[in-house]
C-alpha cells in the first residue's frame, strides 16, 4: 500500500523540476494529485491519478480557482504543496520595484493565498498537510538575491504561523529548504560543467541535488511518517551549507 493511499494533493509548479517529481512520486504512492503550473506549461503526465490545471498562481483569482478545482475533482483536500517559484539575480541597486514585487507575489504571496483558501478543507481532512518549497537562501543569501532571499525567508516565517494556528486541527505546516538542485530554474547555470562541478564540490555529498531528492522529503512531510513534524524548516541540500 502506498504511503499516500486515499489522500488528495495539490502540487504547484508541477510542470518542471521539483514539482513534477513530487506530483509523480505522490501519485505513485497512491495520492490523487492536481498538478498546477502556468497556462501553456507542459502538464502531460503518464500517471492517471494526476490531473492538470494551467493556472498562474499569482493571479487574483488563481488560489480560489485551484482549490475549487481540487475539491470538485477529489471531493476534499489533504495536502497542499506550495512549490512553484521564480528566481532572479540583480544587484540591489538594479532591482526594480516590479522585479521585487514579482518574486514576492509568486514565491510568497501566492502560497499564502492558496494555503488560506485551503484551510477549511485541510481542517476537515484531519490529516491536513501544508508544505512549502523555500530555499537555503531563506537562511543565507548570495549577490543578486535580495528579492529571492526576502521571499524565501518570508515563506519560512509564514509557514510557522500556519503551523501554530492549525496544529489544533491536526494540520501540519513545514518548509523544505533545497540546496543546489538540477532543475529548470538552475539549468542555465548548470549547463556549464565548471559551474555544476563547483556546486557539487561544495556539498558534503559531492553532487548536485536532483528533483527526486526534494520530492522524497516532501513525501515524508506529506505522509503519516511526518505526522508529528510541524513548523520546521528542513534543509535538503546534501550538506551544502555545512561550511562557508
Ligand atoms: N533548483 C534549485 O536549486 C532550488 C533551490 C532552492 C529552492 N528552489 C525552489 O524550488 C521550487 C521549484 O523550482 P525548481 O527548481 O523545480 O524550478 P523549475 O523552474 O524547474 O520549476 C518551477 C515551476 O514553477 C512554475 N511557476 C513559476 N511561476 C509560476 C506561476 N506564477 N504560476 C504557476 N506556476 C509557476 C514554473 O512554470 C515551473 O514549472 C521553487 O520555489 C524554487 O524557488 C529551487
Amino acid at each position: 500500500m502506498g504511503r499516500l493511499e486515499g489522500r488528495t494533493a495539490i502540487v504547484t509548479g508541477a510542470a518542471s523540476g521539483i514539482g513534477r517529481a513530487s506530483a509523480e512520486l505522490f501519485a505513485s504512492e497512491g495520492a490523487r494529485v492536481l498538478a498546477v503550473d502556468r497556462p501553456g506549461a507542459d502538464l502531460a503526465f503518464e500517471h492517471i491519478a494526476i490531473e492538470a490545471l494551467g493556472q498562474d498562481i499569482s493571479e487574483d483569482a488563481g488560489p480560489a480557482a485551484i482549490i475549487a478545482r481540487a475539491v470538485a475533482a477529489f471531493g476534499g483536500l489533504d495536502i497542499v504543496y506550495n512549490n512553484a517559484g521564480v528566481s532572479g539575480s540583480t544587484p540591489v541597486g538594479d532591482t526594480s520595484d516590479e522585479a521585487f514585487d514579482r518574486q514576492i507575489a509568486i514565491n510568497l504571496r501566492a502560497g499564502f493565498r492558496i494555503s488560506r483558501e485551503a484551510v477549511p478543507h485541510l481542517v476537515k481532512s484531519g490529516v491536513g498537510r501544508l508544505i512549502f518549497t523555500a530555499s537555503i537562501m531563506a537562511r543565507h543569501t548570495d549577490n543578486g538575491l535580495v528579492a529571492y532571499s526576502a521571499s524565501k525567508a518570508g515563506v519560512v516565517g509564514m509557514m510557522r504561523t500556519f503551523a501554530l494556528e492549525l496544529g489544533r486541527h491536526g494540520v501540519t505546516s513545514n518548509a523544505i529548504l533545497p540546496g543546489a538542485i538540477a532543475t529548470g530554474m538552475t539549468a542555465a547555470s548548470f549547463v556549464r560543467d565548471d559551474i555544476a562541478a563547483l556546486w557539487a564540490k561544495k556539498a558534503a555529498l559531492k553532487r548536485l541535488g536532483q528533483p527526486i531528492d526534494i520530492a522524497r522529503a516532501a513525501l515524508f512531510l506529506a505522509s503519516d511518517d511526518g505526522g508529528f513534524v510541524t513548523g520546521q524548516a528542513l534543509g535538503v541540500d546534501g550538506g551544502l551549507m555545512l561550511r562557508v
